[in-house]
């Protein structure tokens, strides 16, 4: 195709409907797509796996905006259909719990694309990195009701996150928090194997995943989810493995091992047989955290169920009793925002920067 800036080069596509061809117009040589033109970088947010996300300003409405740089595969020829197909599909999910993708733009020479994101102040893995005290039970609470809440959501259009984690939450100013970076690995035909192994985290990983399944089901973010609720609980990870066989051992250790009695077809697993499970009967949980209430327990078992099968659902999550009870979870307004880790991140605290009101 040449230069694809070029404008004096036409593009001429063959009709459909009707024999011969007929020339795309200069200005429809995007589609509805944007240029990355028109926002102004202003610093560099993170750098996640597969991309770079910048704190940028929209020129044309002067909202703030997040923008992630999709990095494409080099040999392929531009952006697969599939991963267009999903792009679309994430772009008209719209939950005040998931962050919003606002629209795809295109790099200067087409050969980039960048999502434009609603802004969030902070995300939970900085947060808990800078917070000088644990979360309360009463903001864990409020934390987990709202992540549920986008999660039952994401399950309700088919579609599962896949690497929920601390650092793919992310909470505005107002407490809203906002599940993040969700199915990008699938949507954007990226390979799933991690290009830097520290980045992509075993510690939430579900042990069917571990164990090869090839099914993946909405169950493997439930999994997740018990570890962010317990993460939070704890002030730490709860099952910070090293590698697979290690986060394997840590959860047998902590749940007890795995039978084809709880779990039918535990035993047919592709990897089964390449791990020798260590013998131990005992469910730790209440060791663990001897202070939580029964509801609390019951809502961390129910979410560490090994078979998928059994495990909770967002809308079991929701329903828990352990929500129900006191201490109840607090306002989002009642969140902690903590100025320094702003400053860390060189974002200044403007009026123009802070998200909507977070609708419950
Ligand atoms: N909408 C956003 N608002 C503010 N910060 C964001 C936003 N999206 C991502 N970030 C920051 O960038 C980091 C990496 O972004 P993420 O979408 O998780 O990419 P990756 O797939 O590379 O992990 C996040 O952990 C968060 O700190
Ligand atoms: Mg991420």
């Amino acid at each position: 195709m040449g230069d694809p800036e070029s404008e004096s080069e036409q593009i001429r596509l063959k009709c459909i409907r009707k024999d011969g061809f007929f020339t795309v117009p200069p200005e429809h040589r995007l589609g509805r797509c944007r240029s990355v033109k028109e926002f102004e970088k202003l610093n560099r947010i993170g750098e996640g796996t597969y991309g770079i996300v910048y704190r940028a300003r929209d020129t044309q409405t002067d909202e703030i905006v997040a923008l992630k740089k999709v990095r494409m595969d080099k040999e392929k020829d531009g952006v697969p259909i599939s991963s267009l197909r999903e792009i679309t599909l994430l772009l008209r999910l719209r939950h005040p719990n998931i962050v919003e993708l606002k629209e795809v733009v295109v790099g200067n020479h087409l050969e980039s694309i960048f999502l434009v994101m609603g802004y969030c102040e902070q995300d939970l893995a900085s947060l808990l990195e800078n917070m000088p005290t644990p979360f309360s039970e009463a903001q864990v609470k409020c934390i987990v009701l709202q992540v549920l809440r986008g999660l039952q959501y994401l399950h309700q259009n088919f579609i599962i996150h896949r690497d929920l984690k601390v650092s793919n939450l992310l909470m505005t100013d107002k407490g809203c928090v906002k599940t993040a970076d969700f199915g990008l690995a699938r949507a954007y035909g990226i390979p799933v194997k991690p290009m830097t192994p520290k980045v992509v985290t075993l510690w939430y990983r579900a042990p069917e995943l571990l164990l090869g399944t090839t099914t993946q089901t909405t169950s493997i973010d439930m999994w997740a989810m018990g570890c962010i609720l317990a993460e939070l609980l704890a002030h730490k990870p709860l099952l910070p493995g090293t590698s697979e066989i290690h986060q394997v051992d840590l959860i047998v250790q902590l749940l007890g091992t795995p039978s084809e009695n709880i779990w039918p077809g535990f035993s047919r697993l592709p990897l089964v047989g390449q791990y020798s499970l260590r013998k131990q009967p005992y469910n730790n949980l209440k060791h663990k955290f001897p202070w939580l209430s029964e509801a609390g327990l019951r809502l961390l078992n129910f979410l560490f169920m090994y078979d998928p099968k059994k495990r909770a659902t967002a809308r079991d999550g929701l329903e828990s009793s352990y929500f129900k009870e006191k201490p109840l979870p607090c306002e989002p307004e009642l969140m902690p925002t903590f100025p320094h880790h702003r400053n860390k991140r060189a974002v200044p605290a403007t009026s123009e920067a802070q998200g909507k009101r977070c609708k419950p």
